[in-house]
Order: structure tokens, then C-alpha cells, then sequence
């Protein structure tokens, strides 16, 4: 990816003016007569994402206005600045005054130049921004980067990324840092006791596999991240209605969005010894599918009767969760698009997180913020627990009743982590279903930057 970020024509750079409607006034009054005619001529009241470009005497792009939500004003879309890539003609600009917040503005730029490109060729702004000064523009970069990983990833068709390919991405990212690269394909899987993953991937003629890299220093904290890596999610046999399953390319989210903060750690070198894994899957239909009201043993050794195949992403992450756990991980992540739930409660743009760890909580909602990465925490309701209860095994994967969806799968997946210092569990949708500014439609990085953050503050 071309950086967005130019530092060597500082001096030519086209001014960017953001203004509000309370302050739009004052900024016009200063402006030369003629662009003040031009403004107003143009019917332009900074109203938020309002963008007018401003001619010089000798017909070149002066200036821009944009327009920015009002300081005191209810919500404020701090990637607004992000619309601007897409709006503005060829060249070079920097902010000529500060929007809401520089460091999350000039995210914002990086992010909305984003294209997905690997299937024709598209129309990439040709635009360029001078980072305003004091940002750590390499720290900026490195989310972009992470954020345009998780979004290729996502984006590419199941055809393009299967299984196999999901495990090449994962070690392209590890070879590129070092790291140790290790991964578990088809029958090795029940050899070595993953019989979870290996029943949900087995219908796909493409083999199912765990993916497994291992980088830094052995004695620093180990955090390990556990991504749900469903490379198409057909329901299995109790298959998805067609407009269910449209987009369902992006259930392995969780996997991208584990690869996207993974890269973003190793590259800020952060002091944890990191491991990431990956159950990597394809939910596929086939006479050799797993059934409704089958059962089947997992790695920690509870057997789990299947109430619907299409919760297949608690399954594949509750044999990599079972590992992870084993060698009781100061911290451990895991992020999947694990339920259609989670989107009826708090809508594609904030997920829910659960976990039981106060301070935790306290920090990931706090990063989660200060990141513009929103993250809303539901709990891990305790009477909700025996809702996983079976009549024949220790546990089903999709009890009958329906309620509190996202809730629920939350509470199996704890039954799978026990040794864990602490626990994060995020429930993504990983997908924007209607471009926004700084976020176009497609695949999304959601929860990578907000626990990169969290990350950095504790072992930068
Ligand atoms: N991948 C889906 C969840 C999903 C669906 C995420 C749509 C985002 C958008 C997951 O595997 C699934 O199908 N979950 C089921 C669980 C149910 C059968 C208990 C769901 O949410 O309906
Ligand atoms: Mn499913
Ligand atoms: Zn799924």
C-alpha cells in the first residue's frame, strides 16, 4: 500500500480549513474577498462533511473548507476528516487548522484513501496529506497497514480465500517478522486432538486447519490471540437463507482482525512473548457434513451436542481456546464474527465484549474510545449459563430458546478458558455495510486498534 503521508512538499502543500457552522463566519471573514464571494456563491455553511475546494486568482486550487461538526455538539464523527481522500482533486494538503483531534484525523485520511483493488483496477485518490506535526506518523501508518490487511483479507472471495490461503496470509505476516510458523491441516487435526475444528471443516473439500505462530522473547507476558477463521460460512446443514449468507466471505473476520493487531505488535516490537491461532474452516454442505444433534468430544475434553451447525465459529474457537489456555496465557484474546445476535443488540458498528477481568474492561473501553474503535461491554450473565446444558453431553452449542444470542455463545467459549489470566472475548461484525468516512463498504478492522492501544500501554 502507497503511504497517503508526504513529507517532503510541506511548503506547496494545499491548506485544508476545517470550520463548524458556529465557526464558519469568523474563518470566511478571514479569507481574501474573492474566495469569500466563492463561498458564499457556493451556498457553503460548513455544514459536517461539506467539502469546497477555493480557486486562486490564477485558477489554481487555492484552498479547501470542510466542514466539521460543532465543538459542543452531540455526536461528533471524529473520522469525519476521513470523507476527504474521496472527495478532494489530486495533490498534495495539510491541515491548515486542528479538527476535532489531529492524531485521530489523520487515521481517519489514511484509512478513507483505502481501496480494494485486487480485482480491477480502481481509481485510488491520488491524494496526499502532510502529517500535522507531533504525530507519531509510523505509529499511524502501522494501523493503517494492520487495517488494510484485515480489509483485503476479508474482502477477497471465498474462492480466492480458503482455508489454505487464510494459513499463507498468516505466514507471510509471520516470516515477515520472524516469527515461529506452525500449522495442524485436515486429520492431523483429530490425530492431535482438534476434533472440534476438524467436524465443523470437514464437508469442505478444502482441508480444515489450526494456524499457529509463536514471536518474541519467551520471558516477556504472553499474550495470545485466537481468531475465528470461517472462510465461508454456509450454516452447514442447517444452512443459511440466501440473504443470510450473501455476505458470509467475512466470517473469518476474527482471523483478519487477529492477523491485522498481530502485525501491528510485532511491528512496534512490543514486549509480550505473542502467539496467535487460528482455526481456519470452511462451514460447508456434503454427505459428509456434521448433523444437527450430533456429538462430539473437544480438546478440553467436554463432548458437545451440536444444535445447529451454523454456530460453528463457538466450536472451531473452542478447541483453539482449550490450547491457547493451556499454557495459561497472562492475556487472552479472542475475536470472531461469531453472531447474528450481537448486530440486532448494538447494531455492525459496535461490538460487544465480555469479560470478567474489571480492570480489563475499564481499559478496553477506555482505549476502545480514545482509538474511535468503539467496543460495548455485556456481561457474562451467570444464570444464563445452564442455558447450555444438555440432555445427553456436557454441553450444546445452540440451545433452543434463542434469547440473549451473543450472551450465550460468550458463556461457551468460558467454558473453554480456565487457566488464563484474563479473557477478552469480542463478538465483530467486521464488515461496513454502508460506507461512512474513513471506513468504506466492505471488510472492516474492528477491535484490532482499540486492543493494540490496550497493548501498547501495558507493554510498549
Ligand atoms: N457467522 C455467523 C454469525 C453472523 C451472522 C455474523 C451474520 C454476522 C452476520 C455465525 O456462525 C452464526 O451463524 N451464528 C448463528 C448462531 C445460532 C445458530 C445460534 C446466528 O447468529 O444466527
Ligand atoms: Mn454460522
Ligand atoms: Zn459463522
Amino acid at each position: 500500500m502507497p503511504s497517503v503521508f508526504e513529507t517532503a512538499a510541506a511548503a506547496s502543500a494545499i491548506p485544508i480549513t476545517f470550520a463548524t457552522k458556529a465557526t464558519w463566519k469568523s474563518i470566511c471573514a478571514g479569507f481574501p474577498a474573492q474566495a469569500q464571494q466563492f463561498a458564499q456563491a457556493n451556498g457553503f455553511a460548513a455544514k459536517p462533511g461539506a467539502c469546497l475546494t477555493l480557486p486562486s486568482a490564477d485558477g489554481q486550487i487555492a484552498q479547501v473548507v470542510f466542514g466539521l461538526e460543532d465543538e459542543t455538539g452531540k455526536s461528533r464523527d471524529l473520522f469525519r476528516p476521513g470523507a476527504l481522500p474521496g472527495l478532494l482533486p489530486p495533490g498534495v494538503y495539510r491541515f491548515a487548522n486542528a479538527p476535532h483531534d489531529r492524531r485521530l484525523a489523520t487515521l481517519a485520511f489514511a484509512l478513507g484513501s483505502y481501496r480494494f483493488s485486487r480485482y480491477r483496477k480502481v481509481d485510488a485518490p491520488e491524494v496526499k496529506l502532510v502529517p500535522p506535526d507531533g504525530i507519531d506518523i509510523a505509529d499511524i501508518t502501522r494501523m493503517a497497514e494492520a487495517a488494510a490487511l484485515a480489509r483485503d483479507l476479508i474482502n477477497t472471495p471465498a474462492n480466492d480465500m480458503g482455508p489454505e490461503q487464510l494459513a499463507l496470509a498468516a505466514q507471510t505476516l509471520a516470516t515477515r517478522f520472524g516469527a515461529d510458523f506452525n500449522c495442524i491441516v485436515g486429520d492431523d487435526l483429530v490425530r492431535q486432538n482438534f476434533p472440534l475444528i476438524h467436524a465443523v471443516g470437514m464437508a469442505s473439500p478444502r482441508a480444515p486447519r489450526l494456524i499457529d505462530f509463536t514471536w518474541g522473547d519467551p520471558a516477556h507476558p504472553k499474550v495470545t490471540l485466537v481468531g475465528k477463521g470461517v472462510c465461508f460460512d454456509t450454516g452447514g446443514l442447517d444452512l443459511k437463507p440466501s440473504t443470510g449468507m450473501l455476505i458470509m466471505k467475512k466470517d473469518m473476520g476474527g482471523a483478519a482482525n487477529v492477523l491485522a493487531l498481530a502485525s501491528m505488535v510485532m511491528d512496534a516490537r512490543l514486549k509480550v512473548r505473542l502467539r496467535v491461532l487460528i482455526p481456519a474452516v470452511e462451514n460447508a454442505v456434503g454427505g459428509n457434513a456434521f448433523r444437527p444433534l450430533d456429538i462430539f468430544p473437544s480438546r478440553k475434553g467436554l463432548s458437545v451436542e451440536i444444535g445447529n451447525t451454523d454456530a460453528e465459529g463457538r466450536l472451531v474457537l473452542a478447541d483453539a481456546l482449550a490450547l491457547a489456555d493451556e499454557e495459561k496465557p497472562d492475556l487472552l484474546v479472542d475475536l470472531g464474527t461469531l453472531t447474528g445476535a450481537a448486530r440486532v443488540a448494538l447494531g455492525p458498528d459496535l461490538p460487544p465484549f465480555y469479560t470478567n477481568d474489571e480492570t480489563l474492561a475499564l481499559d478496553v473501553a477506555r482505549c476502545a474510545k480514545a482509538e474511535n474503535d468503539p467496543l460495548w461491554r455485556l456481561p457474562l450473565w451467570p444464570a444464563y449459563d445452564a442455558w447450555l446444558d444438555s440432555k445427553v453431553a456436557n454441553l450444546n452449542n445452540a440451545p433452543s430458546g434463542g434469547f440473549a444470542g451473543s450472551i450465550v455463545c460468550a458463556l461457551f467459549l468460558q467454558r473453554f478458558v480456565e487457566a488464563a489470566k484474563s479473557w477478552l472475548h469480542v463478538d465483530i461484525y467486521g464488515w461496513t455495510p454502508q460506507a461512512k468516512p474513513a471506513r468504506p463498504e466492505g471488510g472492516e478492522c474492528q477491535a484490532a486498534r482499540a486492543i493494540y492501544k490496550l497493548l501498547g500501554e501495558r507493554y510498549g
